[in-house]
């Protein structure tokens, strides 16, 4: 998505340790103008795939995948983060890792919200080490759903975690891929 490169290019911040601050535009205030764009962009890539449900996880993807679920009509569940290791009931639970933070979490979502007939569609604001994204999958697997692909906003490619998922068979779509990223320059890959 050009607009994606665009904004990314305008506004990004690059830290050390390969972190890109888009805290203007997607994670503290929200591009809302803009935002709708990346719902529509979503749904126009996944419109052939009688997608049933979004998932993602708290806290930056829920404004993406809610954009998107007004451009596709559909509802989203987002996957609670959780620090204690005391999980009970009817859930589905799995450990993510964050490399980038250096903590690991359990990410949650009640058993309610998915099911067999559902063809899913997980939605998330960056895709690193594709830890997060590697954990939805898994839990919409759990529930016996279809995963149908994956969106990041703002993939690294760097990180490779994309390109993990993608040699597993997942199609994975990102708005913008990084290819490389230093003081002086960011490159994108060539979608
Ligand atoms: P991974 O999920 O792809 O493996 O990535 P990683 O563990 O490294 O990332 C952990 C968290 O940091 C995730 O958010 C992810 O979205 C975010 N993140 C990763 N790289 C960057 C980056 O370059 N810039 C920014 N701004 N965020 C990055 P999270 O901990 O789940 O946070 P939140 O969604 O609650 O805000």
């Amino acid at each position: 998505m050009k607009k994606m490169e665009e904004k990314i290019l305008a506004e990004g911040v690059i830290l050390s340790g390969g972190v890109l601050k888009v805290g203007s535009f997607l994670n503290q205030q929200i591009d809302t103008v803009f935002m709708r764009e990346m719902g529509e962009e979503i749904a126009r890539l996944f419109k052939d795939e009688e997608v049933t449900k979004i998932l993602t996880i708290e806290a930056s993807g829920i404004p993406i995948a809610v954009s998107a679920g007004f451009a596709m009509n559909l509802p989203v569940v987002y996957a609670k983060k959780n620090k204690s290791s005391n999980i009970s009931g009817d859930v589905y639970t799995t450990v993510v890792q964050s490399f980038t933070h250096g903590n690991k979490n359990n990410v949650i979502v009640n058993k309610e919200f998915i099911s067999p007939d559902d063809r899913i569609l997980i939605v998330d604001d960056f895709l690193a080490h594709g830890s997060a994204l590697t954990g939805l999958i898994e839990i919409a697997e759990m529930g016996g759903a279809t995963v149908v692909g994956c969106v990041a906003a703002i993939e690294k490619g760097f990180q490779l975690g994309g390109d993990r998922l993608r040699e597993k068979g997942y199609r994975i779509e990102s708005l913008a891929i990084i290819e490389e990223m230093d003081d002086t320059q960011i490159v994108f890959r060539k979608q």
